[in-house]
């Protein structure tokens, strides 16, 4: 689907957000410990919240051994404001089992027995830590996928079809890149309301915009 991938990851090198979690341009591979907390952390809050509190904890716990000998009491007040906190209960026991064993598993189908790492967290890791070609689907890249598709189907059932869409237009080649391409082309182009599709990258591809219905997409469920 190179024309798809192709401009999409193009736009990327010109307009990707530079968070620290991320791999410096021209290193095809991010430091799986900073890409498994950030996803941790980004499960339930903003970019804007999480990048702070990230740096803060990369600083104290640089590694995931470290991490695994935090100070559980320590690492509970340091998450404070991010809520949910089985998260950082999980971020805790899922350090012990990677430290336990030496490393992360570098497969989603390995990444997926890991506590705290469902089947989005998974794909995540995998395609950005790893390379694998991995679909990853969060709310964005979902909004994304369901107006180049023009899916018909309302949310959520459409699901299922959207992860099988963003399978088909997952490249081999750099799909972590393709993943966190299309979350911030969603975060700031094809957003809920008003989508900026001049400017957008896939804008020839999009089957919603052809149709001038691309803010219809993703269909909501009835009331
Ligand atoms: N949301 C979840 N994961 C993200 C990532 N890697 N980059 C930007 N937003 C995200």
């Amino acid at each position: 689907m190179g024309n798809i991938a192709r401009p999409l990851l193009d736009w990327y090198d010109a307009h990707a957000r530079a968070l620290p979690w991320r791999s410096p341009p021209g290193h095809p591979r991010a430091d799986p410990y900073r890409v498994w907390l950030s996803e941790i952390m980004l499960q339930q809050t903003t970019v804007a919240a999480v990048r702070p509190r990230f740096e803060m904890f990369v600083e104290r716990w640089p590694s995931v051994a470290a991490l695994a000998a935090a100070d559980e009491a320590e690492l509970m007040a340091a998450w404070a404001g991010l809520g949910y906190y089985a998260r950082a209960r999980n971020l805790i026991a899922c350090a012990r089992v990677v430290a336990q064993t030496g490393a992360f598993p570098e497969t989603e189908a390995g990444l997926r027995g890991l506590p705290g790492v469902g089947a989005y967290t998974a794909a995540a890791i995998a395609a950005i830590a790893f390379g694998e070609r991995a679909a990853v689907v969060d709310a964005n890249v979902a909004r994304v996928v369901a107006r180049l598709f023009a899916i018909a189907a309302p949310l959520p059932g459409a699901m299922e079809t959207i992860r099988a869409a963003t399978d088909t237009i997952t490249p081999a080649d750099r799909p972590g890149d393709f993943a966190q391409a299309m979350m911030d082309l969603g975060s700031s182009v094809c957003t809920p309301r008003r989508p900026a599709c001049l400017a957008c990258p896939l804008n020839t591809a999009c089957m919603a915009y052809a149709a001038g219905m691309a803010e219809a997409y993703p269909i909501k469920p009835a009331k």
